[in-house]
């Protein structure tokens, strides 16, 4: 497994930053989270298969745990200690919601493994969004979906081509939309959605 460090932030997410980020997360954004679970609740097919990439402290997680005690729920994170914060939150749920460190460009699952992919907030982050499209598309079953909710300046555009210019999504078209997040900071993001 590559996993390597970040470029553009170096050390925002590890230590006591991974710290503030946790307690961030599970406070004041806590809004956010229970807004994207609550979208994603509705698509979500009994039993799903979930990844969230770029989990950090997996409080996304958490909210799709409380709401559907059928879904088995996994994060990754290319950090280990907001894995190990990831960790700390789900350990109540047991073995249906688990996290691991992992980057990605080469994510640690089989061929079509998920049912659903779901990015929050991470995929400005990434070095490199051309590469991370495959290895998205890889690990979702044949008409699974990926949810990647972002800052508009996200690599959206880059995400949408590379995909259209790989094959590697099925022909469904790219949805994207702007959508409310029901807190203060960001008030709205950009929802993208794709269909492998
Ligand atoms: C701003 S945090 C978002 C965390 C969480 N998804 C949320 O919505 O609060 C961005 C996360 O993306 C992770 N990340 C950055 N590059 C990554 C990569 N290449 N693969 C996996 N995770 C990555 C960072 O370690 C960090 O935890």
């Amino acid at each position: 497994m590559r996993v390597h460090h970040h470029r553009n932030l170096p050390g925002v997410f590890a230590g006591r930053g991974s710290r503030i980020y946790d307690r961030t997360a599970r406070t004041l954004l806590r809004g956010l989270y229970a807004r994207i679970a609550d979208d994603l609740v509705d698509v979500l097919p009994d039993g799903a298969d979930v990844l969230d990439v770029g989990t950090g402290p997996g409080v996304l997680l958490t909210e799709l745990a409380r709401r559907r005690p059928d879904l088995h729920l996994v994060g990754v994170d290319l950090s280990a200690d907001m894995v190990s914060a990831a960790q700390r939150n789900l350990s109540e749920f047991g073995g249906r919601a688990t996290a691991q460190q992992g980057d990605v460009v080469d994510l640690p699952f089989a061929a079509g493994a998920f049912d659903l992919v779901v990015s929050s907030f991470s995929s400005h982050h990434w070095d490199d969004p051309a590469a991370a499209v495959p290895e998205l598309a890889r690990v979702l079953r044949p008409g699974g979906r990926l949810y990647v909710y972002d800052f508009g300046f996200a690599p959206f555009d880059v995400i949408t081509e590379t995909a259209r210019s790989r094959g590697v999504f099925g022909s469904s078209p790219v949805r994207t939309s702007r959508i409310r997040t029901g807190v203060l900071c960001p008030r709205r993001c950009t929802r993208q959605v794709l269909t492998a």
